[in-house]
């Protein structure tokens, strides 16, 4: 019989953490109901409004305005009108990507597309932490939630046409 051997071991833990790794991450794909993969078809999924971009975004911040005031007054109602107000937003009236350099558009898309997915994950996040009265938990939800915001307006705030 083969003798016990450490490195081997060793390497199929590291296989079996790679796969779980891996694994958690499909599952993670999975969980969020229908991601888009195409900037149009986003933007049809969404109610049209008369609003630009940046007033969109003014909707953005008084949502989130509204979650935190949920979150310290720990009154799940205001942040569940805020988080709807964040996952049935509207498109703007012109595409969205109008606003950036005509040689930064394909990049925008991405963005739209890449944290619009983050976006509703994290608002379904803490929708389920809500039936919880975890509050430490609903505030961390919360927290990775603007962090999304942030690291697009990082990208681009200051970087439009
Ligand atoms: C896809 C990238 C992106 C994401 C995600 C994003 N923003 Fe923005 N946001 C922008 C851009 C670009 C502007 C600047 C728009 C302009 O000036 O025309 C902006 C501007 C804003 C403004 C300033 C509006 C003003 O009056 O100048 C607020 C407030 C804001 N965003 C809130 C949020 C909040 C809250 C979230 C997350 C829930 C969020 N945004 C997510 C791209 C993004």
């Amino acid at each position: 019989m083969k003798k016990f051997n450490l490195k081997r071991v060793a390497f199929i833990i590291l296989l079996f953490s790679l796969n779980s790794n891996l694994l958690a991450k499909q599952l993670d794909i999975f969980a969020h109901i229908h991601p888009h993969t195409n900037v149009e078809q986003l933007i049809q999924s969404k109610k049209k409004s008369n609003m630009t971009y940046k007033q969109i975004m003014v909707q953005f911040g008084i949502a989130y305005a509204m979650v935190q005031e949920g979150v310290i007054n720990q009154d799940k109602n205001i942040i569940k009108i805020g988080l709807d107000k964040i996952q049935n937003h509207p498109s703007s009236k012109e595409h969205p990507w109008k606003i950036v350099k005509t040689r930064d558009m394909e990049a925008f898309k991405e963005s739209l597309l890449y944290y619009d997915n983050l976006l509703h994950k994290s608002a379904t996040d803490i929708q389920k932490s809500l039936k919880t009265n975890d509050w430490t938990t609903i505030n961390k939800n919360i927290f990775k939630l603007s962090n999304h915001c942030i690291n697009c307006h990082l990208t681009w705030k200051n970087n439009l046409d």
